[in-house]
């Protein structure tokens, strides 16, 4: 991405390196000139003195002096504010940052360490080839692409919970945690956003808990490293993991057996809902990774698709009308659409002139009465071919989810759960404990 033949470029690039410098490195370098500022001034008090007898002329020589002085400073600020700016957009795209020329360059940039869990490389290598079976929503997310489609999506305003609300349901639901956490494991990081809220409760609580991100996509993984290394700059952030969350537990249990414990494992964002496995079959293989003592916070959207699909049970619907008017669904769509083209190698899919998912997309709906559940799911059917693509879940309650994580989990406690709501959509926040699993009884 070097600009070819830009006489500003050397001075982008400084800005930018500066730009990303940690906000602890910026408290020292402003100490810095501001203390070489106090401290020439302080010299040239006799000057000044002495200037002010001497007359007029040599007055305005020292002003002259000092608004230069501050108009350089405002001039380092404003260049390290665009390179601030420039580098966020840069990552944001889905980008690195910009391309080191040698080790050097790449030790002053943010090297972080990545490691995937055995097999993981084969599996994306066999997506990316063929399309691996059973690799629908997971697919969406991977390469630079999935990751700057998703991107457009959380960097819309409408797409977050204001931060405010959930902080303050962080707060409430965390109360319930008597202890202070060693480390946050994030599951499915996104844009790293809601972790950074999140380490900004856990860090207030008395600790400094380590923080490691897991996801599927390089770009979202890379894009929450930087963030929490820029929010955060104080929290150990010893290694990321670029993996699939859905198995692999085996690795990921000795990749993160060196955490400092309590950990607390996160999975927010609705992800529980859209899993490809489905939440039956994660949470069993994920619970083997947590040890006694760990907590778990994860969320579900609360309602169901009536507002989008009628009141209708079951049956098959045309997916468009899950999409609302509004910039935020359209980016949403097309999001999913570009997904289904990846997940179908059915180009067809998605007409993105007129943003619309075409007829080879059809969503199935099932009404579940006891838990009281509506599930789409967002289905290709092409010529002798059919695939899941995505997976929405919203719940009326969630008690019968809640009694079966209990009785289905070994130790699996429910500390409690906390709603919140915004702009109409409420999301529910649950924690759960993984205790002593209680003695085997005498016989
Ligand atoms: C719906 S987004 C949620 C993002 C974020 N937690 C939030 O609250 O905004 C789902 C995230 O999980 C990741 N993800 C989905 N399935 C995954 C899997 N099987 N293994 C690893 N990461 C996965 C995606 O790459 C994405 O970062």
């Amino acid at each position: 991405m070097a600009v070819v033949n830009d006489p500003l470029e050397p001075v982008r690039t400084w800005g930018e390196r500066i730009g990303l410098l940690s906000r602890f490195a910026w408290v020292v370098l402003s100490c810095g000139v501001f203390g070489i500022l106090a401290a020439v001034s302080v010299a040239s008090v006799p000057g000044i003195l002495a200037a002010v007898t001497a007359g007029p002329e040599a007055i305005q020589a020292v002003f002259w002096g000092v608004a230069i002085a501050l108009a350089f400073l405002l001039l380092l600020y404003a260049i390290t504010f665009i390179g601030r700016r420039e580098a966020e957009a840069r990552l944001a795209g889905g980008m690195t940052a910009r391309a080191p020329a040698g080790a050097a360059e790449v030790d002053e940039a943010d090297a972080f360490v990545l490691y995937s869990p055995p097999g993981f490389v084969d599996d994306l290598k066999t997506h990316l080839e063929k399309g691996k079976v059973g690799w629908g929503q997971r697919a969406l997310y991977v390469g630079v692409d999935g990751a700057r489609s998703w991107l457009r999506v959380s960097e819309h305003e409408d797409y977050d919970i204001s931060e405010g609300k959930l902080r303050s349901a962080f707060a409430d639901v965390m109360a319930r945690v008597d202890r202070p956490l060693g480390s946050l494991v994030s599951l499915g990081p996104g844009d790293g956003k809601v972790d950074a809220a999140l380490m900004s409760l856990l860090g207030g609580k008395g600790s400094r808990p380590s923080y490691v991100p897991i996801d599927i996509s390089e770009g979202l993984l890379l894009l929450t490293m930087k963030r929490l290394r820029m929010e955060h700059a104080g929290a150990p952030m010893p290694f990321g993991v670029l993996g699939d969350f859905e198995y692999g537990w085996d690795a990921f249990r000795h990749l993160l057996a060196g955490q400092p414990r309590p950990r607390l494992f996160s999975i927010l964002g609705n992800t529980v809902s859209n899993l490809d496995a489905g939440l039956q079959k994660f949470f069993p293989t994920f619970w083997s990774g947590v040890a006694e003592n760990d907590y778990v916070l994860f969320d579900v959207l609360l309602g169901n698709f009536d507002e989008r699909l009628g009141a209708g049970d079951a049956g098959t619907y045309d997916p468009n009308l899950l999409f609302p008017d509004g910039e935020m669904m359209r980016r949403y769509k097309a999001f999913i659409g570009e997904g289904a083209r990846r997940v179908s190698m059915d180009y067809r899919v998605y007409d993105e002139e007129h943003g619309r998912l075409t007829q080879w997309l059809k969503v199935h709906r099932t009404r579940e009465p006891v838990d009281g559940y509506d599930q789409l799911h967002l289905q290709y059917h092409g010529e002798g071919d059919s695939k899941t693509i995505f997976k929405w879940r919203r719940y009326r309650d969630t008690k019968n989810l809640e009694n079966w994580l209990t009785v289905s989990l070994q130790g699996c406690e429910v500390l409690g759960h906390v709603d919140v709501t915004d702009d109409g959509l409420t999301t529910r926040l649950i924690l759960l404990r993984r205790n002593a699993a209680p003695a085997a009884q005498a016989l």
